[in-house]
């Protein structure tokens, strides 16, 4: 009997990521995976440690599992990513409905955790004497991995790590319902050596390592092979990507990832380019050249201050490379920038948008550069005036989107240790409001001036209104888009499309008559912006 898992992620697209490999390497083990947890044999958690509101969300699972267990003592529970390698064993102590512990740096192994959780569990059962909780709890730590950059095995890690990427090629394209998918994540680094001081990444995540350039072109190559036409690179701080193939090691025949040297920073233009080094630019140019069939290419996040002008350019002058960045500012006050160990003043951030906008947005052409960006409000110490000058920020940069997150303290970082979380929950609520409200206001700009152009957009799905319609109609089938589910279908029910610019602007478009919308789902077709709100343009598609 296939034993049937059931997994849910939380967190970043790192994290999807995560769970689309772990779930390729456990299909290919024979498990089977279901979308209802009440189903499940196995229940897995990929979990976020960025804010304590991420982990209240997988406490909150946790706790219902309690009644589930005590049904069907035979459930494995596994809490993957983030917070399993935050809280370690005292999570598990804290909610011993836990069986198995697996942080990101050791995904690899999970499934010899799980295939060991699952048989001692049945054998437990078989004796009886699962309530014994000396017994079980023995055995639970035994199931639990190591715990990365604290312990010193994360160098090992990486390597096993690699093999988890490259595992991707056994089961790439499909899903088990034989869903072909359009978009993909590929990593390109792992970890982060920033040590931004409210952030708990780099240790979770541990170290910033790139992997070999090698390796992350097969693997796009595979996945257009596979169908897939968009493709985001994936690191925290993405535009750090560098690869000295002179120092390049290889173990078993696999290259080896290679540590993140420590990076000068506000560098235009890598000295070393072009000589045996693969910089971000590179990696860019090989891809768009080598992989002709990805029809976009993006990348997620690039860090504010060492962004150079090589890896501008090569946006420029390479069609498919989309004209979108995510650059953080985080707040607008160099004062808790400072706190924050950011490494950079607002005026640096400030030169770098124009930089990026001098060389890359060309509304005449259809391309406008589109530009997001994350805040925090609430930051220990922060002012009235610090407050105003986020605010300041987020006007002049003029982002199409941000992402805005209530200061929350994180258990091992410096900002938890050395400031106290001084601005009281009303403020920062407020603060975020305002942000918010200032930011929809320039989406809604942002919109109104895209009105009358022509883009070309990915359909990646129906809309939200239409969705809503098709699941009551019988026959809807679904097609995964970047590991999301969109519902596909050829009943008689609403047809509006939901779309995507190169810039990442959301774009609602119906079917022009005669047109089947399901056939539409995963092509790129040119359209004309007729309408915009704060959240979406409404297009219609013209011909070439
Ligand atoms: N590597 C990326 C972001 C990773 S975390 C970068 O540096 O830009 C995603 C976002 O979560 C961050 O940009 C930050 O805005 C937010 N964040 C991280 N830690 C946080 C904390 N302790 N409280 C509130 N927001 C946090
Ligand atoms: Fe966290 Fe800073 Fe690294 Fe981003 S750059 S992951 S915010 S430490
Ligand atoms: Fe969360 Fe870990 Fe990503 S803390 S944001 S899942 S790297």
């Amino acid at each position: 009997m296939p034993r049937t898992v059931y997994l849910e992620t939380f967190g970043c697209q790192m994290n999807e990521l995560d769970s689309e490999l772990v779930e390729g390497q456990l299909r290919a083990l024979g498990y089977a995976f279901t979308r209802d947890a009440s189903n499940a044999d196995v229940v897995l958690y990929n979990t976020c440690s960025v804010r304590e509101h991420a982990e209240q969300k997988v406490w909150s699972r946790l706790g219902e599992l309690k009644a589930a267990k005590a049904e069907r003592p035979g459930l494995v529970v596994g809490v993957l990513g983030c917070m399993a390698e935050r809280d370690g064993s005292a999570l598990m102590k804290r909610m011993p409905v836990v069986d198995v512990m697996c942080g990101p740096g050791e995904l690899d192994k999970l499934p010899t955790l799980l295939d060991n959780a699952v048989r001692t569990r049945e054998s437990l059962i078989a004796d009886a004497s699962v309530d014994e909780p000396d017994e079980v709890s023995a055995w639970q730590s035994a199931l639990q991995g190591s715990t990365s950059r604290r312990s010193a095995t994360l160098a090992a890690a990486q390597d096993s790590l690699e093999l988890l990427d490259l595992s991707r090629s056994t089961f790439v394209g499909v899903d088990d319902a034989g869903k072909s998918k359009k978009t993909a994540y590929v990593r390109i680094t792992r970890g982060c050596n920033k040590f931004c001081t409210y952030c708990v990444v780099p240790f979770t995540r541990g170290a910033e390592v790139h992997r070999p350039p090698e390796h992350i072109i097969d693997e796009c190559k595979l996945l257009a092979d596979s169908g897939v036409i968009e493709v985001t690179l994936l690191g925290q701080t993405v535009n750090h990507y560098r690869f000295e193939h002179g120092a390049a090691v290889t173990i078993g025949g696999v290259i080896q990832p290679q540590k993140g040297r420590s990076y000068q920073g506000g560098h235009r233009r890598d000295p070393f380019a072009g000589s045996n080094v693969t910089t971000f630019a590179d990696l860019l140019r090989r891809i768009h050249d080598e992989v002709p069939s990805i029809k976009r290419l993006r990348f997620v996040t690039s860090y504010p201050r060492d962004f150079g002008d090589d890896v501008l350019e090569v946006i420029r002058d390479h069609p498919r490379i989309c004209r979108y960045l995510h650059v953080p500012a985080q707040t607008g006050s160099d004062r808790l920038l400072k706190l924050m160990n950011r490494g950079y003043e607002v005026g640096e951030y400030l030169e770098f948008l124009d930089r990026a906008r001098g060389f890359l947005d060309q509304p005449e052409i259809g391309r406008p550069l589109m530009i997001s960006g994350d805040f925090i409000v609430g930051f220990p110490t922060e002012t009235d005036e610090d407050f105003e000058a986020s605010l300041w920020l987020l006007r002049k940069a003029r982002y199409k989107n941000s992402f805005i997150f209530k200061y929350s303290p994180r258990p091992g970082t410096v900002a938890i240790d050395k400031f106290s979380d001084d601005v009281p929950e009303d403020v920062k609520r407020s603060r975020n409001n305002q942000l918010l409200a200032e930011q929809n206001r320039i989406c809604d700009e942002i919109g109104r001036e895209q009105i009358g152009r022509r883009f070309e957009v990915f359909v990646e799905g129906f809309s939200p209104r239409a969705r809503k319609q098709r699941a009551k109609a019988p026959g809807a089938v679904s097609l995964t888009v970047g590991g999301r589910s969109r519902e596909v279908g050829d009943s008689a029910a609403d047809s509006q499309l939901s779309a995507r610019t190169d810039g990442d602007l959301i774009m609602l478009i119906d079917a022009p008559a005669g047109r089947d919308p399901a056939q539409l789902v995963g092509q790129i077709v040119p359209t004309l912006v007729t309408g915009a709100g704060p959240l979406w343009l409404t297009g219609e598609m013209v011909t070439g």
